[in-house]
């Protein structure tokens, strides 16, 4: 059970507070890890939204929640933790000492679901009504800049009211079950960790694939574009916890030191090679989910853009574990299928001593599933059973994480804010890794301007540009796509 807390969700009525943060708020809640003297505050920006808070946010309950989550029960006591509060953070005589007197002597958590450009201004103002204290957090909300130097004057705004051990960055990506099996599976079996290395493995790709489009991100998207939306925050943390070395123990600045190292050691990719390591795509009208689904700019509602809603790159780490192994990534909206996985490609064994049969099996490989379903599997060969001349079959140690789970909801978010009220920082992210994933990336978007590399089409409901698969074929690899 968690200690007091009065957390305060800036944008409470916004599509992350309603779509993710009380649903999670609610799970804890029902799960009992939520201590019953917790009280939420999500601000409003008007009378109105104030007046329908409850209805709204049931609303919201009702939708996001899973089948049989909800109930009439469990919602009138978590109900009673909701206390709506108008506030406006561009306007200092809104209900800021309001909320100075309403807040108790519990730990503060102030959430801001609300864009980075409001950041700054809502510490000034939570600082200049004296409403932050020692015992208080705040949780910044992706993406954290734009490029690195706007990163860095996000970052230093903070600085100035919030020491960074208050400071929780987060990428709900740390909070999935699945990634934080990960290093377990690496760090707790010796079997895995002997073998992690440019020795034995071949290459990894890192997939997150979605089926939907813009969502009505319109906006923020196509000024961001996939490469600062996933790739800086997901998808680099993912190759952080893949490749990093073990952490000397659990703690959060050891972890944090050992995933700067690696986004420290990625090979530079800029104008100079950007066309040969990246691949760049924008979906256009196509099937996705047996829908005939539009294009990105006839969503967007304009004639032309240049960004692209999917990226795959191909990257090494340089250091003395990985030199030479490729690590290849990938994401893109509209896509065949939604997954997020991780593929570790073994090396085939140095002496097969089972002649010609090395088409019927594959080398080893680790798959990693985030989601839709979170597992773990490894393939092996095997022999075919009943057979008096040795003949090899591929087999599969399948480990189902979630099935003998039952009414436990696997939530990013909720493991996440219930990190924060226990004020633990081991998943989230520190100001040196923004900086570091930005100082890599920013090169890649400078590179895509200075060579006019446009994005190339490809339709809805694909695996996305042909480019994407040459990428790997002029290696003699392949994607390897969930089935
Ligand atoms: C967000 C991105 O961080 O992650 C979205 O801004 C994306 O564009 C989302 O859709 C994907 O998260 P998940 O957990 O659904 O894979």
């Amino acid at each position: 059970m968690s200690e007091a807390t009065d957390l305060v969700i800036f944008g409470g009525t916004g599509d992350l507070a309603l779509r993710k943060l009380l649903p999670a708020l609610y799970r804890a809640f029902v799960e009992k890890n939520l201590a019953d003297n917790t009280r939420i505050f999500p601000s409003c920006r008007s009378e109105k939204q104030l007046n329908d808070y409850m209805a709204t946010c049931e609303g919201a309950l009702k939708k996001h929640l899973n089948e049989g989550e909800y109930s009439e029960e469990n919602w009138a006591s978590f109900r009673q933790l909701i206390n709506p509060t108008l506030l406006d953070i561009s306007d200092a005589n809104s209900g800021w000492s309001d909320l100075r007197n309403t807040l108790s002597d519990a730990q503060r958590i102030f959430y801001m679901a609300i864009a980075p450009a409001f950041f700054a201004k809502c510490c000034e103002q939570l600082s200049h009504h004296e409403i932050i204290n020692e015992n208080s957090r705040v949780v910044l909300e992706k993406p954290i800049g734009y490029d690195r130097d706007s990163a860095e004057k996000i970052n230093s705004q903070v600085a100035n009211y919030f020491e960074e051990s208050q400071v929780f960055r987060i990428d709900h990506y740390l909070g999935k079950e699945t990634v934080q099996n990960l290093m377990v599976l690496r760090f707790s079996n010796l079997l895995f960790e002997n073998m992690w290395d440019r020795k034995s493995i071949d290459h990894i790709q890192i997939s997150i694939s979605e089926t939907v489009g813009l969502e009505g991100r319109a906006g923020f998207y196509d000024d961001a574009g996939a490469l600062r939306d996933m790739v800086q925050n997901h998808l680099l943390q993912l190759l952080c916890l893949v490749a990093m070395e073990p952490p000397n123990e659990l703690g959060s600045q050891s972890i944090r030191t050992e995933k700067v190292k690696v986004l420290k050691a990625l090979q530079k990719i800029d104008k100079d090679n950007v066309r040969e390591h990246t691949i760049r795509g924008q979906y256009v009208t196509g099937e996705s989910q047996q829908q005939l689904v539009p294009g990105y700019l006839e969503e967007l509602g304009k004639a032309e853009s240049f960004c692209e809603t999917f990226v795959a790159i191909r990257t090494f780490v340089d250091n003395w574990r990985w030199s030479g192994v490729p690590f290849y990534l990938r994401t893109g909206k509209r896509l065949k299928q939604r997954s997020a996985e991780i593929v570790v490609q073994f090396k085939p064994v140095s002496h097969p001593i089972y002649k010609n049969q090395s088409s019927l099996v594959e080398p080893n490989k680790l798959t990693i599933k985030l989601q839709p379903d979170e597992k773990i599997q490894l393939e092996l060969a095997s022999k075919q059973l009943g057979q008096t001349e040795t003949k090899l079959q591929p087999a599969v140690l399948d480990l189902n994480l979630t099935q003998d789970c039952e009414n436990f909801y696997s939530d990013a978010y909720k493991r996440l804010l219930l990190d924060v009220i226990a004020n633990d920082a081991s998943l989230f992210i520190h100001r040196d890794e923004i900086d570091n994933a930005w100082a890599w990336i920013d090169p890649i978007i400078q590179g895509w301007a200075e060579t006019d590399y446009q994005p190339e089409l490809y339709r809805s409901g694909s695996w996305g540009p042909h480019t994407a698969d040459q990428l790997l074929q002029k290696d003699g690899r392949h994607w390897h796509n969930p089935s």
